[in-house]
């Protein structure tokens, strides 16, 4: 799997492969990671990226040329290419799709900055649109980085032990069920019972019911959907 990030901050982004999983799937040659400034593209004496909105209203927004270069350069210089912009005016990334994505060859992340990004840019590059949540963050980098993670983590390889993925939140629609180890008691705390028995398949049940209720009471749509999926 290959990541390009096209942004003006690179170096907010370069610390997040330098340390822990991503480090070692970098390093094992699981995922590779390249980084475009459109800064370096601008044809503006200054190096400018950014302009104020036709029709008013606040702040700058990313200026087409710059961007429209670059893009154009990597599409120029590579194969089997998905761009996706992040954005929160856009659909929300979930777990179905950092695992469609961590099938694709080489992602394109462009992270907007300002006020967003000049809206022929994205008609006329972006594969998808993502955001991570409703909230607005300075810049798409971190959205970037957000997924950069979740999809390389579905990646062959990248974890160590595969199982963990099919065991984990959203897997069934469900969140996960809550998890523990050593020590059995804790200041007094002690785990579940049922957990300690071995008896795996009253554990599987056990757990199964504790993330039923879970969800129920963090995300009581999820939990709805989740229930009804089979009868639809
Ligand atoms: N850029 C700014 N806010 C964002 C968000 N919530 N998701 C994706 N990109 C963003």
């Amino acid at each position: 799997m290959k990541f390009s990030f096209v942004t003006i901050f690179p170096n907010l982004i370069k610390p997040y492969f330098e340390d822990s999983i991503l480090k070692r799937a970098v390093d094992n040659g699981f995922v590779e990671i390249d980084f475009y400034n459109p800064r370096d593209y601008s044809k503006n004496k200054h190096k400018k990226v950014d302009d104020t909105p036709f029709g008013g209203g606040a702040g700058m927004v990313m200026t087409p040329q710059p961007l429209f270069d670059c893009l154009s350069d990597i599409k120029s210089k590579n194969e089997d290419l998905h761009f996706v912009f992040l954005t929160p005016v856009a659909k929300q990334f979930n777990q179905k799709d950092a695992k469609r994505l961590s099938k694709k060859k080489h992602i394109v992340f462009v992270s907007g900055r300002y006020e967003g990004i000049d809206e022929r840019v994205v008609e006329e590059f972006a594969d998808e649109v993502f955001s991570i949540g409703d909230f607005v963050l300075t810049g798409g980098e971190l959205a970037s980085m957000v997924l950069a993670d979740s999809i390389s983590r579905c990646v062959k390889g990248v974890l160590g032990n595969a199982t963990s993925l099919d065991e984990e939140s959203f897997e069934e629609g469900l969140l996960e069920s809550p998890t523990f180890t050593k020590p059995q008691v804790f200041n007094n705390l002690s785990v579940i019972s049922e957990f300690l028995k071995g008896n795996h398949s009253k554990i599987r049940s056990l757990k199964f019911a504790l993330s039923k209720a879970k969800t129920k009471y963090f995300r009581p749509k999820m939990y709805i959907e989740a229930i009804f999926k089979d009868i639809k």
